[in-house]
């Protein structure tokens, strides 16, 4: 059996317009690169972090948290390093604690001989993204772990939906290099909601859900809306509006928030369209003045990966 592994560990979008909290799925071009080893000395032990400043500390460092939990449970006679080669800033809304979260304890996994499955590791997961976000929830790490679109049923106990990606699905996202915190942008969403833009979001979500298993794109496009999270969340996302509606003009299915923010997240049909709308995003965001990234990817389905 291997000592030591390398890992792609992919970003993903959290939420997808009406599915905040349950829905997510995992993006191709972006991810972070980990080293997982396996030592005589017991306990988890984090070596190297390259690309941005998180704390070696293992209980205060997303991946050595969902490591040490997957450490009690599983009680190995050894010991394991980390290394991290970070590539997801941070506070970015595609996933940049999960995808630390699902790397550490994949990686120790694999070196393990598989002793737990997709779920188990989400779970495991779980605890490392709770250390970033304050709360509980699975939605960027379960399409890093299982690839394609992912539905949380449920957290605890925790239940996991495969849902199918139609064929010719792109995604095309803005990042912003400016940083919003999940849990501050959780603390500004109201408690409760009023029961009419509760139906219109479970029929949103519903039919989404829908035209992803029959690959129905203008379904697609009739169900990317967000009533309750976006009117909240939009406001701390300089020129939200302007590149949303660029992009549906320039042939997005939808568009919305990824994840907490900042970045934003559209689907096209087929790679023209989804180049097109990148262009439109990339002349509103080029006059404001914002450093930004862009990425356009095709749907992960394979989800995090040895390398
Ligand atoms: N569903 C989460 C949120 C994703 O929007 O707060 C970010 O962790």
């Amino acid at each position: 059996m291997k000592n030591e592994i390398k890992i792609f560990s992919p970003a993903t979008v959290a939420n997808v317009a009406c599915g905040f909290d349950v829905l997510g799925f995992c993006l191709d071009s972006i991810g972070d690169e980990m080293v997982i080893r396996k030592t005589d000395k017991k306990g988890i032990h984090i070596t190297k972090i390259e690309g941005f400043d998180l704390p070696f500390e293992a209980s205060l460092n997303v991946a050595g948290v969902s490591a040490l939990a997957m450490y009690e449970a599983a009680n190995p006679d050894c010991g394991f390093e980390i290394e991290i080669y970070k590539n997801i800033k941070p506070g970015s809304g595609i996933g940049s604690s999960a995808a630390s979260a699902v790397g550490s304890v994949f990686g120790m996994n694999e070196l393990l001989g598989k002793p737990y499955n997709k779920t188990e590791l989400t779970q495991f997961a779980i605890k490392g993204e709770a250390l970033a976000s304050k709360c509980e929830h699975a939605d960027n790490l379960a399409p890093a772990i299982f690839g394609g679109f992912t539905l949380v049923k449920s957290v605890s106990p925790l239940e996991v939906l495969e849902i199918p990606v139609p064929e010719n699905l792109y995604a095309t996202i803005i990042h912003p290099q400016i940083e919003i915190k999940t849990s501050e942008s959780r603390a500004i969403l109201p408690k409760e909601v009023p029961l009419q833009d509760a139906i219109t979001q479970w029929s949103n979500f519903g039919s989404l859900i829908h035209s992803l298993h029959t690959s129905d794109y203008d379904l697609i496009q009739k169900s990317l809306h967000d009533v309750i999270v976006e009117p909240y969340r939009s406001k701390l996302i300089p020129h939200y509006r302007e590149v949303k509606e660029s992009a549906l003009q320039n042939g997005a299915l939808g568009a919305g928030i990824s994840g907490s923010g900042p970045s934003i997240f559209t689907l096209s049909k087929g790679l023209e369209n989804a180049k097109n709308v990148k262009e439109a995003m990339e002349k509103v965001y080029s006059k404001t003045g914002i450093t930004f990234e862009m990425y356009l990817t095709k749907i992960n389905t394979e989800g995090i990966k040895i390398l």
